[in-house]
């Protein structure tokens, strides 16, 4: 149960909340469906939205890489310019805004300092926000206009799963109300209920996979210093989001990059035996990414390949059913959460209490 408190029967929170995604897509799609089908997000605000130039999302962390997939999202369906801002730069070096700018601040907790330290300026502004968290009556959400929740229940182990994904979630709906409201032709066809319940199957499959996983993480990474995650336009966000996990639990240093920018700098690092995972879900992408793949490895990286069901070849590692393109990282951040929790176990290290982090940092 996503509203537990109590392990229960698992080892350690991480696992329990990785497991609790599909439930929770589940949760997500019933609070967010009204009865007649249409999306159950207050007109006023959805309205308010729609009647921006200009989005402006902040936030930190995984919530700053739920932000990069979000852009897309609100981009595709609502058809409103996104800005994704890391709270820490934005507050101390505002952009140029738009003349009608609207602020989405995404957090967990709804209490990050960082965040905050903007909202304060915004609301000093007078300029409109809408906080999307987990937390009831946090401060971000006390203190800006709006506030939608992502129901995801507890989240307890420091590095942070089931929130990236129900954050993706409601900004989808969020995205899709906007696009409905403006009678958009893209947005009106687009079946988010359908589709999401696809992502929670998809999701049930990959989560069942955990022996696999382990082994590939046992292979991968049991040794190595460093390991590279590399992917284009929605992979390439997931990538930094996977590198993140990677990064905190297992103290394996690991960087996302755009897959293309590997031959600008980074490749220089590559050798015998590096780890580079590459993310394949998109179908105009997945030749040049491949062709990444095989420079790494000529130059002696030990790939490994996540793909999308109808691009995958020989070889591939993971194999995610296939979905609706703007939805994939729901599904391929699975695999790459549950590689990280096996990589930290097998290093003996603490999964839910990583060294130097805390789950909600309350100073600026
Ligand atoms: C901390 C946590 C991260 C989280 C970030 C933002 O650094 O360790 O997991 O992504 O804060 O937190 P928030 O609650 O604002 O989403």
């Amino acid at each position: 149960d996503a509203n537990d408190t109590e392990k229960g029967l698992y080892p350690h929170y991480m696992l329990k909340e990785i497991d609790e995604q599909p439930s929770v897509m589940r949760k997500i799609i019933s609070t967010y469906t009204a009865e007649n089908g249409s999306v159950a997000i207050d007109e006023h605000l959805v309205e308010k939205i729609a009647k921006s130039d200009r989005i402006y999302v902040v936030a930190c962390g995984t919530s700053w890489h739920a932000g990069l997939v979000g852009k897309k999202m609100i981009e595709e369906l609502a058809n409103i310019p996104v800005e994704v801002h890391l709270a820490s730069e934005i507050g101390y070096d505002m952009p140029l805004l738009s003349e009608r700018p609207f602020f989405i601040f995404i957090s967990q907790s709804g209490e990050t300092a960082d965040s905050r330290q903007v909202l304060v300026k915004v609301n000093e502004l007078n300029l409109p926000s809408l906080t999307i968290t987990n937390v009831k009556g946090s401060t971000l959400s006390r203190e800006a206009e709006n506030t939608l929740l992502l129901h995801a229940g507890p989240e307890i182990a420091v590095a942070s799963t089931k929130a990236y994904t129900s954050q993706i979630a409601v900004m989808l709906y969020l995205a899709k109300a906007i696009g409905d409201y403006k009678n958009l032709k893209l947005a009106k066809s687009f079946d988010i209920a359908h589709e999401l319940g696809l992502v929670a199957s998809a999701m049930d499959t990959l989560v069942s996979e955990k022996d696999k996983l382990a082994e590939i993480s046992r292979d991968y990474l049991l040794t190595t210093r460093n390991a590279f995650y590399i992917g284009r336009g929605l992979d390439y966000a997931v990538s930094l989001e996977g590198a993140l996990k990677l990064k905190e639990i297992s103290y394996i240093q690991t960087e996302g990059f755009a897959a293309g920018e590997l031959k600008h700098g980074t490749i220089a690092l590559i050798e015998k035996d590096t780890p580079v995972l590459a993310i394949i879900t998109g179908e105009d992408t997945a030749s040049h990414t491949r062709g990444n793949v095989k420079e790494v490895e000529s130059r002696g990286a030990k790939t490994m390949v996540i793909a999308m069901e109808g691009l995958q070849k020989e070889g591939d590692q993971i194999i995610i059913p296939e979905l609706h393109a703007l939805l994939t990282p729901l599904a391929t951040v699975v695999p790459l959460q549950l590689i990280s929790y096996f990589a930290c176990l097998q290093r003996d290290l603490d999964v839910d209490k990583p060294r130097n982090l805390a789950k909600s940092v309350t100073v600026e």
